[in-house]
């Protein structure tokens, strides 16, 4: 089933306040789903003449550890407000020394090594409407939208930062940073860059049909890239707070370009072909 969009909004930001806090006019909604709360309220706003859902994902106030979201929730909140395009900013480190911090990566790949996290609605209980099993197998080998990729760098080189062009984003479970074996290791399987936010949220978008780009701020060298004491909570957030409204405009510009939902025409709009999800029950 391809999702067509006819609610509230068609695009969903899943960042931090800084994405909302600086718009003039926000309507705050609360939206429940099957699968539990949201990690907060919905703020419905108009960014470049399109209508845009802010999800922060740690909540208003930071209290979600990344292990302790209801990725499911979220996604599932933003699908069923019609959004059908989904922009994933976060925080990451650079596992390279050329990935410093105020590198602007938007990924191409995915490695999960995260533990604990739900990562699917197919789990093989009762459908909504009774049936079982629910077991679906969604393609995964390109976990993101190519079109809202595209879209992303281009934005982003033409508002002047030049954003790097794809690379592996490997997601730890956290809350904890990397060993430097680890970091080190992660390295030297050629992945760029290094966080604990990214997954399950891209997988969970194609499972519902969604377009789904990451973004990723690089805010501190990883401990096997870098040559002090390894990263702090501290640096990170300090980092990532001086930079969120660059980022934040960069986002805005890419919202505006993305397309709309009659306009899809990327994989992840035929994810779904021919699978029997049960969505249109739900
Ligand atoms: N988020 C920001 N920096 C990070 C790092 N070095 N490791 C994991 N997640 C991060």
């Amino acid at each position: 089933m391809t999702q067509t969009s006819s609610g509230p909004a068609e695009i969903g930001v899943i960042g931090g306040s800084g994405f909302y806090a600086f718009l003039d006019d926000v309507t705050e909604i609360t939206v429940d789903t099957p699968y539990g709360a949201p990690s907060d309220s919905l703020f419905l706003g108009e960014v470049a003449g399109r209508k845009v859902a802010f999800l922060p994902r740690h909540g208003r106030k930071h209290h979600l550890p990344p292990h302790r979201i209801n990725y499911r929730a979220n996604l599932w909140a933003l699908r069923s407000l019609g959004v059908t395009q989904v922009l994933g900013p976060c925080a990451v480190g650079g596992l390279r020394d050329e990935f410093g911090p105020g590198t602007l990566l938007v990924p191409d790949q995915l490695v999960d090594r995260t533990k604990s996290r739900v990562q699917t609605y197919y789990d093989g209980e009762a459908l909504p409407d009774g049936r079982v099993p629910n077991v679906v197998h969604v393609a995964f080998a390109d976990p993101y939208c190519p079109q809202g990729r595209r879209t992303a760098v281009r934005t982003a080189r033409a508002g002047g930062w030049d954003a790097v062009d794809g690379g592996t984003l490997v997601v730890i479970e956290g809350p904890r940073f990397s060993t430097r074996a680890e970091s080190l290791w992660h390295a030297a399987q050629g992945w760029a860059v290094v966080g604990m936010t990214g997954h399950p949220e891209a997988v969970l978008a194609r499972e519902l049909g969604l377009c789904y780009t990451s973004l990723t701020l690089v805010t501190d060298l990883d401990a096997g890239a870098e040559h002090g004491e390894g990263v702090s909570q501290e640096e990170v957030f300090k980092f990532f707070a001086a930079n969120v409204a660059r980022l934040r405009d960069v986002l805005f510009d890419v919202v505006g370009e993305l397309p709309r939902a009659d306009e899809r025409d990327c994989l992840c709009a035929h994810a779904l072909d021919g699978l029997d999800t049960g969505l249109e029950q739900a």
